[in-house]
């Protein structure tokens, strides 16, 4: 599988940060009956590499590594399970270890520059991060202009309110966001409204 099939499958990437790994399973299973079959576990906590492992193991959710910011991390990620990893910047040794390994990964990227030198790795897609205070669609649009042949995945400050109209751009692939599973949802234990979210969530992505 490469990022575009990961991407492709998942309109909306939930980002997670796990502060227990045993909440890991129940969490891919509130995601899943929402009908979101992935998850980004972020190197927040340390937690991740435990939680990305019960998470692979417990169901079929794609679990993928978020906040990957050095090659130790994305080695430990991939070891652990980690199917797709993305990162909040760019990192060319992680890009190169990536595509060394065949593991799909998302460099955050937010101007000409970065998306330059992700083009010369031969990458089509990049995460837009912070999306909403790096300028928005607006930003996105204007960068659409030089670069017609780049995906966005725009994600900080993405919510229930603005998703349709990020989704909405013609090269904005998927949105990512915390605000389907919450750290506090999560520590409190309310699934429920994690399945909920995921749904409600599914709902507007199917109307793009
Ligand atoms: C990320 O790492 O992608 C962001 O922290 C998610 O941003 P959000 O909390 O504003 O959704």
């Amino acid at each position: 599988m490469d990022i575009d099939a990961v991407i492709k499958r998942n309109p909306v990437i939930p980002v997670v940060v796990l502060d227990d790994a045993k909440d890991a399973g129940a969490l891919a299973d509130a995601l899943l009956a929402g009908g979101i079959t992935t998850a980004e576990v972020t190197f927040r906590t340390t937690a991740a590499a435990s939680a990305i492992a019960q998470m692979s193991q417990h169901s079929d959710i794609l679990v993928g590594a978020g906040t990957v910011t050095n090659l130790d991390q994305a080695r430990t990620a991939v070891d652990s399970g980690a199917k797709y990893l993305v990162m909040p910047g760019y990192n060319q040794d992680i890009v190169d270890y990536c595509q060394a390994n065949k593991v799909p990964v998302l460099p955050g990227a937010t101007d000409a520059s970065w998306l330059m030198k992700a083009l010369n790795s031969g990458l089509r897609y990049v995460k837009f991060f912070p999306a909403e205070a790096s300028g928005g669609l607006p930003v996105i649009s204007a960068l659409s202009g030089p670069f017609p042949q780049m995906q966005f995945v725009p994600t900080g400050g993405i919510s229930i309110e603005n998703l349709a109209q990020y989704l909405a751009h013609p090269q904005v692939a998927a949105c990512g966001g915390s605000w389907i599973a919450t750290r506090q949802l999560i520590a409190q234990g309310d699934f429920s409204e994690i399945t909920a979210r995921a749904a409600a969530t599914l709902e507007i992505a199917a109307t793009r």
